[in-house]
């Protein structure tokens, strides 16, 4: 029988590996949900998700500093840790995992992951080293954490196909398990980061989720890609996002080119600012 105990917030190592060897030698399997705070109902579905796959959840709250890059939002990043673990005690999460980055990285970390693949164009091509820094971080989290399972939301989908990668490609022994975007009414899906729209900004939001379900439903009838994202970047622009760095549709597993009418599966993505906030999202096709 599983003792519930209430949440412990964890921030040294030895005692995160103390109570994770508490819960192996009793049997338990352990997910991780990796996240960076600032948790709202998208994240909080995660951790229902890993709750119905083990008996113990860590949740991590780690910003991680070196998947942004200068002059990207890390100062701003939205923190709130007494919230965060409010949220995660009502759904009985055992461990937060709260490490400093001095805890994460020490002074003297001169190890990287650079992931390629997946990693390499989209999000890679506009942020060159964000992937670094998450394949990273993540490959800490979970040689820190060990866990049997790690849950990660389909909103980051690039994110999501670069760390099943790394999880092949260094046989780490890990199972990813990704979890269903959660949307607004009004269908935008739900980030930290809209918080920055301001009221204007968050009634054109919402499009760009309906351009990525128009564009993924004629990429399935077999238009012609190249075509199709140019004009959902031309829609976009019509709707009021101020700039647009990519749509497209891809394979949604290698995220390649995507080959209509094969059985391989696609993925329309994409990534665009409404004035200071940039917002990405995708769609199956
Ligand atoms: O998706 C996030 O919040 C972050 O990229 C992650 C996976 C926690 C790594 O810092």
């Amino acid at each position: 029988m599983l003792t519930r105990t209430s949440l412990r917030k964890i921030t040294t190592l030895r005692a995160l590996r103390a109570k994770t060897a508490d819960w192996r030698h009793d049997g338990a399997r352990i997910a991780l949900v990796p996240t960076m705070g600032a948790l709202h109902d998208g994240h909080l579905s995660l951790v229902t998700l890993a709750k119905k796959r083990a008996e113990r959840v860590v949740v991590s709250i780690f910003v991680n500093p070196t998947q942004f890059a200068e002059g990207e939002d890390l100062s701003r990043y939205p923190r709130d840790e007494a919230g965060d673990l409010k949220k995660l005690r009502a759904l009985d999460v055992d461990v937060v995992w709260a490490p400093s980055v001095k805890v994460m990285y020490g002074d003297t970390c001169a190890t990287t992951v650079v992931p390629a693949g997946a990693a390499r164009d989209l999000e890679g091509a506009f942020r060159p080293e964000h992937f670094a820094g998450v394949a990273t971080v993540c490959c800490k989290l979970f040689n820190q954490v060990a866990p049997d399972i790690a849950v990660f939301g389909e909103k980051d989908y690039q994110q999501l196909c670069v760390i099943k990668q790394l999880v092949r490609d260094l046989d780490l022994s890990v199972k990813i398990v990704g979890g269903k975007t959660l949307r607004a009414r009004d269908g935008l899906a739900l980030s930290s980061r809209n918080q920055y729209l301001t009221g204007p900004e968050r009634k054109i939001a919402p499009t760009l989720c309906d351009i990525l379900k128009t564009t993924a439903k004629r990429a399935k009838e077999g238009a012609r890609i190249s075509s199709l994202e140019d004009k959902a970047a031309r829609d976009l622009v019509k709707a009021g996002f101020t700039k647009i760095d990519y749509v497209a549709v891809r394979d949604a597993e290698t995220l390649g080119p995507y080959k209509a009418g094969t059985k391989r599966r696609g993925r329309v993505l994409a990534a665009a600012w409404l004035g200071k906030t940039r917002l990405i999202d995708n769609c199956a096709v």
